[in-house]
């Protein structure tokens, strides 16, 4: 299939799983039920959704010089990523994310940034030229700031359209939000940015013209199982979910991210590429782990079929 060019910027993290009944309170201790490590970093989850859903894909990061920095590298190469722009930086650890899943499906993350802090403006100079050729650009913010801006400088100077998963959440200078084209933070990252909870449609409307206003074209607000509010020039409607039992929510947004983009970069229309995209979370949530959930092509395909025929 045509489709044009993306470069994902962003995080490679080892993940250390801990399955346990209830999140445990401060000071208390819980036993787990099941432990894994699996390959994660919201960048390094974004890309392989890309890959695994079809697109032209390159990934700018960085691994430690150690034994799974290596593994997951060679992972990603075969999930259909240029991996060329993926340095293991001497003296440093793969990064690190520790996280508790509940009995509910939901889970709490903390990170050891590792290598992940050395993809610094000086090394985004190395790669510049990958920004350059590309048509889209898909970043998150657990790489340095200061380099996020620095590839949205780049990327807008040289007509690459700029999308941000504005996760973790965090506040953002105004520079920066002028320069997005997409925006798809979830309901927390949307407060963060814009100052308004998100209760309700209204509330997501409210926040998703707050962000209209800083410049940025569409605005994506995942809203967990209900599905987006997808606004585009303060046009807003909410585009549904597709309901399925969740095991494990890691990497959903990431999954969905990876593949929305997929989905523009072959020319769909917006609301069949978030349909697109819903439906390869969808499939994510059915499984463990983060990048072990993401699904491929065909499975993305089979399940809006399925959909479909459902109707
Ligand atoms: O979004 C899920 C990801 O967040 C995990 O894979 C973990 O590495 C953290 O980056």
């Amino acid at each position: 299939m045509e489709t044009g060019k993306l470069v994902v910027l962003g995080s490679i993290n080892a993940d250390h799983i801990l399955n346990i009944e209830q999140f445990p309170r401060p000071g208390e201790t819980v036993i787990g039920k099941q432990y894994n490590v699996a390959f994660g970093g919201k960048g390094a989850n974004q890309a392989v959704a890309a890959g695994r859903s079809g697109a032209n894909i390159a990934f700018i990061a960085c691994v430690g010089a150690d034994d799974i920095g290596e593994r997951i590298r060679q992972q990603l190469a075969t999930d259909r990523i240029d991996t060329r722009p993926i340095e293991a930086i001497a003296e440093s650890t793969t990064g690190v994310a520790l996280i508790f899943v509940n009995a509910e499906g939901e889970n709490v993350i903390g990170i050891d940034a590792g290598a992940n802090a050395a993809v610094t403006p000086e090394y985004l100079s190395r790669y510049q030229q990958t920004i350059i050729n590309a048509d889209a650009l898909l970043m998150q913010l657990e790489s340095p700031l200061e380099t996020v801006i620095a590839a949205a400088q780049l990327a807008k100077q040289h007509g690459t359209q700029v999308i941000l998963n504005p996760a973790p959440a965090c506040a953002l200078p105004d520079d920066l939000l002028a320069m997005i084209d997409i925006i798809t933070p979830n309901e927390t990252e949307a407060q963060r940015l814009t100052g308004i909870a998100i209760n309700d449609d209204q509330d997501a409307a409210r926040a998703a013209n707050v962000l209209h206003d800083k410049g940025i074209g569409c605005v994506l607000i995942t809203l967990g199982s209900r599905g987006v509010w997808l606004s585009e020039n303060g046009n807003g409607r909410l585009v549904p979910g597709f309901k399925v039992r969740a095991v494990d929510t890691i990497a959903a947004g990431d999954t969905f991210n990876g593949a929305l983009v997929t989905g523009l970069l072959e020319g769909k229309a917006m609301n069949d590429a978030v349909r697109f995209a819903h439906a390869a979370a969808a499939i994510a949530v059915t499984r463990p782990g983060a990048q072990p959930s993401v699904p491929w092509r065909e499975e993305i395909d089979a399940f809006l079929q399925q959909q479909e025929s459902n109707c």
